[in-house]
């Protein structure tokens, strides 16, 4: 059992009931969660402090090249009153293959899950309660020696912050319009597409510019070296259904391997419905929406949950999908998905915590 010191806030904030809808990623709780790292003294100094600004030297490496890695999870409140994580281990498994990657000592997973339980218990007011609300848990460590040398730092911190959300997308479930980038890529297969890291996110934003100013939410990414298979949106794993069956792009080493990607892998299965995950070329895509069996497209992630496409452009050609409805399958998991999240549906397979 990880030892937390806590100090309560003083001046505790209004809570946003009057926020309506909620945001996404504007608000944050009374409370954060720290701890220092050193090499020879690991991970040390667990605490619970009011949410405030941290004071770190100009020259901390985070700042130069980036050694940072983040994640994300939602707290929702169930109808008894229960507050519940959802796959909480997924997010410190993942946490740790992150870290792996990019040189950040390991964090013991039940450690960290004690962190988030203990944070999310202080701030268990700040759990919204409105459909299609929940409380954004973003874990996330930086690389804080003060020096300008390229090599993996000797010193770090771990934070977790909370921030009452609504919809990822101002869309909601309504779908998104997606735009196939064919000119910049975000990742390549031994590189760190796979690791949840800021870098990754970064080398999206030109794309997501030049997507946005022409009326597109998101891009999708097609893979770096032949420019010609799916990978993933930038923060989603995408998903289409072709002819009855659901496919997704596979796990390469360069597409982020997502919680809410295995969650609907796994329910899709149980109920029968055939699932590829495999290599998928855009030309299949296309193929497939001029054959009329693209059924349905959707991606999937924490922030997001489930967030139905209704249209997809690649080059010039426009691909609207189910004439923007939302499709009846990425329905079944949206309800499905946040039904076990607010405890109202049976939870088989032991996701809520
Ligand atoms: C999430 O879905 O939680 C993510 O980490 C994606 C982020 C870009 C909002």
């Amino acid at each position: 059992m990880l030892n937390i010191r806590i100090e309560k806030t003083q001046a505790p904030k209004e809570l946003p009931t009057k926020e309506n809808p909620l945001k996404f990623g504007t608000i944050f709780t009374d409370h954060m969660f720290i701890m220092n790292y050193e090499t020879g003294k690991g991970w040390h100094d667990a605490r619970i402090v009011p949410y405030q600004p941290i004071a770190l030297e100009p020259s901390a490496m985070v700042f130069h090249y980036g050694q940072e890695m983040f994640e994300g999870l939602k707290a929702y409140r169930a109808d008894d009153g229960r507050t519940l994580l959802f796959r909480p281990n997924k997010n410190a498994e993942r946490t740790n293959r992150t870290n792996r990657r990019i040189c950040i000592p390991e964090i013991d997973e039940n450690d960290y899950i004690d962190a988030i339980k203990a944070l999310v218990k202080v701030d268990e007011a700040w759990v919204p309660t409105k459909p299609g609300t929940s409380l954004y848990i973003r874990p996330f460590i930086i690389a804080t020696d003060p020096f300008l040398g390229v090599r993996p730092s000797d010193t770090y911190m771990f934070m977790i912050i909370l921030s009452p959300v609504g919809a990822y997308y101002p869309e909601g479930l309504n779908p998104v319009k997606i735009w196939i980038e064919d000119d910049y890529v975000r990742a390549v297969k031994g590189g760190i597409g796979e690791a949840k890291t800021g870098g990754n996110y970064v080398a999206s934003l030109k794309s997501q510019v030049k997507a946005h100013d022409a009326g597109y939410s998101q891009v999708l990414w097609l893979d770096g070296v032949h420019r010609k298979y799916i990978e993933e949106v930038g923060a989603m794993n995408i998903f289409f259904k072709i002819n009855g069956t659901v496919v997704t792009p596979m796990l390469n080493g360069s597409i982020l391997p997502g919680v809410t990607r295995d969650s609907v892998i796994q329910l899709c299965k149980n109920w029968g419905i055939p699932v590829e995950e495999k290599r998928i070329s855009i030309d299949e895509i296309f193929e497939a929406y001029q054959n009329g069996t693209l059924e349905e497209v959707f991606g999937t992630g924490t922030a997001a949950v489930i967030s139905p496409v209704g249209e997809l452009r690649w080059e010039d050609h426009i691909m609207p999908v189910k004439t923007g409805e939302i499709g009846e399958l990425s329905q079944k998991l949206y309800d499905t998905i946040t039904g076990i999240q607010l405890g109202k549906l049976e939870d088989n397979n032991k996701w809520t915590v």
